[in-house]
């Protein structure tokens, strides 16, 4: 998740584009760049880390010029450093594109495109699309325009493409294949950008791109063609929002922002990972069939959000692949002596890529000769340095300090790295891996469903914003969505709140029960089922208020519920990315009753740095 700005116009580019970008820096922020067409020739200054770095880099350098683009990302393919940060140039120096999304066929093209001879500057998936109009410019009778169609057909993955060219001065092409990117027009200008804030000091009136479109932005002018090459009608939206609301993207918080960009987050985990074979494709991994074969036990370390995602996962991989599977908070984990040794495959669970106790878990597990992976969705973090093999999540910054995006991508990343070790280790017949990424495929969509929810939770959470005390239980998978509904209750509606094993209540947490105690109960569609249902009976007759996740259309919990939350029907093992929304959601609307700030509760950061 990238953010990208585009300017044409007589004026100066560089101020228009350094403002849009810092405005979108909430996109993306591990590197910097921007480049300008002046006189003939093309000019690009680029910088790893934040917008300030870039800043000053231009404070010595001016780069005069009325057409220019700029780009502050957010790394997927190669750490962030000057060479990798957008915009990419072909090998003339005189075609500049910036990126946002994934392009899964890149390695393919490059290995064609050095073949014939483009030298490649980066690590980028990017570059490909510099090179790629390069040499359809060289074919020649093409504007860039058609170049850029040309390409749009070559590529697989995600993607919003913005290209200049010194060549063609008088225009930027856009592409859109998934990621949203807008454009606009004022008089003597055209603007782009991948979100409203980078246009909103300029116009109002914006033209969001529609999927498998092409735009041509001039002074003064918009015109957009399909991926075929017709021309086609666009409509003009005019946007009243003011900044802040507009960088939400018309949200009130960046959390229930974020909650709304699961679908989006979840497909971008598993992009280029489903192989339409049926089988798990991660390119991150190199371990071969012989080491991961000697594996004889898996340990997950992580903390907070990250270990309830390691709670699930633990299900998955002993259940995939028979591995047995340990679970440590990285703050025990550490200190406690644990025995590992060549055959253990550690796994940190990190969405910041900077926490210190999991960061030291891993090194300890490295000294012990463990071999070591990392789920994490930020590429260029420390938990990149100590790993053998890092899965990233590709969830695109998340600025909210509660995790909620971030932690259905790493439950879909873990559920990916379950799957694909049963798969080398031959665990699974092809049968049963098919239908399980069959049912992962439908996730996003099962997402959208769930997020439909929204106006039943909020009405559901207006109704209890006053208690002082909630319990969340749950079994199995269930378990770790009932610690991770707690843990967002705790956290931003400083509700005291529990996540507890339902069969665990008669040892003790029942006697916390009295009349209008709400039970949050997670009743994943499994074999447990009955049971969750039994022990939903007994907080019921012990005065407790009911509010439950259940599979859609099941009448028994209709019948034992105060509030009932009705999520679509997926594998068992994959039910925490879709039980989970409804707790989101609920905290979320809590915290909102309470008068309380969602994106910043107290005490807490986003990063914990320090032990
Ligand atoms: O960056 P990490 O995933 O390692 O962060 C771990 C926890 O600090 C984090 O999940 C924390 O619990 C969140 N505030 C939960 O919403």
């Amino acid at each position: 998740m990238c953010g990208i700005v585009g300017y044409i116009g007589g004026g100066q580019a560089l101020p228009v584009l350094l403002d849009g970008m810092t405005k979108l820096e909430y996109r993306g922020y591990d590197s910097a760049g921007v480049a300008v067409v002046a006189d003939g020739s093309l000019q690009v200054e680029r910088r790893a880390g934040q917008m300030h770095n870039l800043l000053e880099a231009l404070e010595t350098r001016p780069m005069p010029g009325g057409l220019g683009i700029g780009h502050t990302r957010w790394a997927t393919h190669g750490p962030p450093t000057d060479g990798n940060a957008h915009p990419h140039v072909d090998c003339s120096g005189r075609i500049a594109v910036v990126h946002n999304g994934i392009i899964e066929n890149h390695d393919v093209l490059r290995a064609r495109l050095e073949g014939e001879g483009h030298e490649f500057r980066s690590d980028t998936d990017t570059e490909v699309v510099a090179h790629l109009i390069e040499s359809i410019l060289r074919e020649g009778e093409v504007d860039l325009r058609t170049a850029m169609l040309r390409t749009v057909n070559l590529l697989e993955g995600a993607f919003a493409l913005v290209c200049i060219s010194v060549d063609q001065p008088g225009s930027i092409v856009v592409a859109r294949q998934e990621p949203p990117i807008i454009v606009g027009a004022a008089e003597g200008i055209g603007l782009v950008g991948s979100d409203i804030p980078a246009l909103l000091d300029h116009t109002r009136d914006i033209v969001p791109l529609d999927n498998h479109q092409i735009a041509e932005v001039s002074p003064g002018s918009v015109r957009v063609w399909d991926f075929e090459g017709n021309e086609v009608e666009f409509e003009t939206v005019h946007v009243e929002w003011d900044l802040a609301a507009a960088e939400r993207g018309g949200y009130e918080d960046f959390m229930l922002k974020e909650i709304f960009e699961q679908p989006e987050a979840v497909r971008n985990t598993m992009r280029g990972r489903l192989d339409p074979a049926g089988c798990i494709v991660l390119d991150e991994v190199h371990w071969d069939k012989e080491t991961l074969a000697a594996i004889t036990k898996v340990v997950i370390v992580a903390c907070g959000t990250s270990f309830h995602a390691g709670m699930a996962a633990k299900h998955a991989i002993e259940h995939w692949t028979r591995i047995p599977v340990e679970l440590d908070l990285a703050s025990e984990f550490r200190y406690r002596d644990p025995v590992l040794d060549a055959t253990s495959l550690v796994i940190g669970i990190a969405q910041s890529g900077e926490t210190a106790d999991t960061l030291a878990a891993l090194r300890f597990a490295k000294e012990m000769g463990a071999h070591v992976a990392a789920v994490t969705n930020v590429v260029g973090s420390s938990i990149t340095r100590d790993a053998d093999a890092v899965l990233f999540t590709h969830a695109g910054p998340e600025i909210s300090v509660a995790s909620t995006k971030t932690f259905l991508a790493q439950l879909t990343a873990l559920n990916l790295f379950a799957l694909y070790l049963a798969q080398e280790r031959g665990a699974m017949t092809q049968a049963k891996m098919a239908e399980t990424i069959e049912a992962m495929r439908a996730l996003p969509e099962q997402i959208e469903d769930v997020l439909m929810l929204q106006d039943d939770v909020h009405r559901a959470a207006k109704r209890y914003a006053h208690v002082t005390d909630a319990l969340f239980i749950g079994r199995g998978v269930g378990m770790a969505v009932a610690m991770e509904g707690a843990l967002k209750l705790k956290e931003i509606s400083y509700i005291h709140a529990e996540g507890y094993a339902a069969g665990e209540l008669k040892h003790g947490a029942i006697a916390l029960i009295e009349d209008g105690t709400p039970v949050i109960g997670i009743l994943t569609g499994h074999r447990l089922y009955d049971k969750m249902l039994a022990n939903v009976q007994e907080v019921r007759a012990r005065g407790a208020q009911t509010v439950l996740v259940a599979p859609r259309g099941d009448e028994r919990a209709r019948s034992l519920a105060n509030e009932l939350f009705e999520v679509p029907l997926t594998k068992p093992l994959l039910t925490p990315i879709l039980d989970t929304i409804p707790m989101q959601l609920f905290a979320y609307y809590v915290a909102k009753e309470r008068g309380l700030s969602p994106d910043r509760p107290r005490n807490l950061a986003k990063s914990v740095t320090v032990e």
